[in-house]
């Protein structure tokens, strides 16, 4: 395992009580300040950020929504240092943006236009505001700032090149007009999670990136004997499908017509009948070398993507990681390389380079009623995939690009959306927030997936597995085919029934709701869980918890009936404020996400996104009617708009956060 450097026995702050605010609230003890917000310069040749919707030069600004992140060290001359803490980059995802009706409001001068065709001059922006970033951060004195010069700031949007490694390379299903040997794509799009590969990179995932894409109502006549058709339904897009921002109607031009995802020429060279194609992956980043493009690891599936996380590596043994796709009823994944881990890659990333992620086998997993579960093979060597009826795989690369339809050819579990995995560096648990699911029923309860129920709010009503849980697994080796499970913790309201509902018995001070973002500090060993919540935001804001988790197996089974049927699951123990405690909560409207830490544990970086988001487009002019004023209302930039922002918390005593 991997040392945690000073591992905490007991959380040492005062829980911080739920609550509406319009401000980030801390514990006693603690500062939070914010560093790097939506639109915040990268370049010293960029104006500041007006915010007002008139603000250019969105490619060498921050984007928006703020999500993932990772800190990469550098030494006090600016060169990489896995030690440096209190110098150094950020790697970030800009997953989405604040929008209604096609238009990402906020960051154009009236709200911008909500009807199609979008203006080119909005659509231009957008594009921009997409994607990742990287940042130079230092500290001077006590405070942290972002260095708006550095030659390290970096922008990816969604049209930045990028290379396809790994079995869908040079497949006749990325074949796409800009690339007619299926080795190069455009842009990265929706990127949710992310977190560190072992050799210092980052790594990211495309997640909701189908929504972005239209299609012809007589796409699946146009396609006449295209096995993707199925694909395409599968992963969300029927013919007729509508864009969430109408990016393809802002002109003919290629950066426009892209986003057609219809078979409009006479073959895949002349359209961009295979564009979706290019996205769902896991993308790795060098974050200290611009020169380089980023990387899509089609070896780690298609899917939509959270995060990845690596077990801890062991010397002459496989790299092992674990994802999950968000989205009701969805599985979770692992890859375990081909490659051996050699230690000295540690501080080589440039040795790594592609040696880990381009070959190795993916795995589904099953979980059994028993507490046991297994990892399924999907590749060509499984009959049930090779042998599949219902779609065609011919190939590994058909099993990379159509990696839902292969996972569903093997029976895996339909989990309750699976979000973020982490690993516990004491003990190498696995750990994956599984949000919620609306769609969870009584009949399709099991064991792994066990809560439905009603969660009533005056006159709102929600059903499912409303709060989410957190399922844990152990291996014996990281690359073991088996493997045992329990739910670490039940999501819950704390007034919530202990017997049906609050299974993990949470109180005021731990409660919460569909956790989301989820990351072992490596300099203390907490586990944080951050909220993303659609049910208890009536009462409090989302939210940062820290925990002290157990191990597998130390807690007790529990019968949970709906009419004649029993499902038996596995909780784990009991949860109290001493190994569960509320840590923070965030402004109005905002999720809380992305999470990193300076390596000496005294600096956290946490990720505000979308504060305001449920103000009106209409509003759009009229600050008094924001949701959120939020960093502005701190004192934070110009303009009263609210943007997603990264702050960084530390302790006033300079101590570890947490302790
Ligand atoms: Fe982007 Fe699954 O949250
Ligand atoms: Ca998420
Ligand atoms: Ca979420
Ligand atoms: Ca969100």
């Amino acid at each position: 395992m991997t040392p945690v450097a000073k591992a905490l026995t007991s959380l040492g702050f005062k829980p911080v009580a739920k609550g509406m605010t319009d401000a980030v609230i801390v514990p006693e003890g603690y500062s939070a300040q914010v560093i790097y917000a939506l639109g915040d310069p990268l370049s010293a040749n960029v104006p500041a950020f007006k915010n007002d919707g008139t603000d250019e030069h969105f490619d060498q600004r921050a984007g928006d929504h703020h999500d993932g992140m990772e800190w990469f060290g550098l030494d006090e001359q600016g060169k990489p240092s896995r030690h440096g803490a209190t110098r150094g980059l950020i790697a970030m995802n800009h997953e989405a943006t604040t929008d209604e009706k096609l238009s990402s409001f906020f960051i154009h001068a009236n709200g911008g236009t909500a009807t199609l065709p979008r203006p080119t001059a909005e659509v231009d922006k957008e594009l921009m505001i997409h994607g990742l970033s990287v940042v130079e951060m230092r500290k001077q004195g006590d405070r942290w700032a972002y260095n708006p010069a550095s030659g390290y700031n970096r922008r990816v949007t969604t049209m930045s090149e990028a290379a396809i490694h790994g079995p869908a390379r040079g497949s006749e299903h990325l074949v796409t007009r800009f690339s007619s040997d299926a080795s190069k794509v455009r842009g990265t799009l929706n990127n949710c999670g992310a977190g560190p590969t072992p050799w210092g990179t980052y790594v990211s995932g495309e997640e909701n990136w189908f929504g972005y894409f239209h299609r012809d109502a007589k796409d699946d006549t146009a396609r006449k004997g295209d096995k993707q058709v199925q694909a395409l339904n599968r992963y969300g897009r029927k013919a007729g499908a509508a864009s969430r921002h109408g990016w393809e109607s802002a002109g003919q031009a290629d950066q426009y017509a892209r986003w057609n995802n219809s078979a409009t020429g006479a073959s895949a060279k002349d359209d961009y009948r295979n564009e979706m194609n290019t996205f769902g992956y896991i993308v790795e980043l060098d974050p200290y070398d611009k020169a380089q493009v980023l990387r899509k690891r089609s070896a780690l599936g298609r899917m939509g993507h959270e995060n990845v996380t690596f077990s801890p590596v062991e010397p002459g043994k496989p790299v092992v990681a674990y994802m999950g796709d968000d989205s009701r009823g969805e599985y979770m994944y692992k890859f375990v390389s081909d490659a051996l881990w050699d230690a000295a890659d540690a501080s080589n990333r440039l040795a790594a380079g592609d040696k880990y992620l381009d070959k190795g086998t993916l795995y589904v997993a099953r979980f059994k009623e028993d507490g046991t579960g297994e990892w399924i093979e999907l590749s060509m060597k499984n009959p049930k995939i090779a042998g599949h009826a219902a779609f065609q795989f011919t190939s590994e690369a058909d099993v990379a690009i159509f990696t839902r339809l292969a996972a569903d050819a093997v029976g895996a579990t339909k989990m309750d959306r699976p979000e973020w995995g982490g690993v516990n560096p004491r003990n190498g648990e696995i750990y994956f927030t599984l949000t919620n699911n609306s769609k969870r029923t009584a009949e399709t309860t099991d064991a792994a997936n066990p809560r439905y129920y009603t969660d009533k709010k005056g006159s709102k009503e929600q059903k499912g597995n409303v709060n989410g849980h957190i399922m844990r697994m152990a291996q014996a080796q990281p690359a073991d085919v088996n493997f045992r499970w329990d739910i670490y913790l039940f999501a819950s309201e704390a007034g919530a029934d202990r017997s049906t509902v609050n299974l993990s018995n949470l109180t005021d001070e731990n409660d919460l709701s569909s956790p989301d973002g989820l990351v072992f500090s490596k300099a203390t060993g907490i586990c944080w869980i951050e909220t993303d919540d659609g049910a208890y935001t009536d009462t409090t804001n989302c939210m940062l918890l820290a925990a002290l988790p157990g191990q597998l197996g130390d807690g007790d089974a529990k019968a949970l009936k709906y009419g004649d049927k029993t499902v038996t699951t596995y909780a784990g123990k009991p949860q109290t404020p001493a190994t569960l405690k509320r840590f923070l909560v965030g402004p109005k409207g905002a999720e809380i996400t992305g999470i990193c830490e300076t390596p000496d544990g005294k600096a956290l970086f946490i990720n505000i996104q979308h504060p305001g988001e449920n103000t009106a487009m209409a509003d759009v002019g009229n600050p008094a009617n924001y949701e959120s004023q939020w960093p502005a209302n701190i004192g934070y930039g110009a303009g009263k708009r609210p943007r997603s922002a990264t702050i960084v918390i530390t302790k006033n005593d300079g101590g570890l956060i947490g302790a």
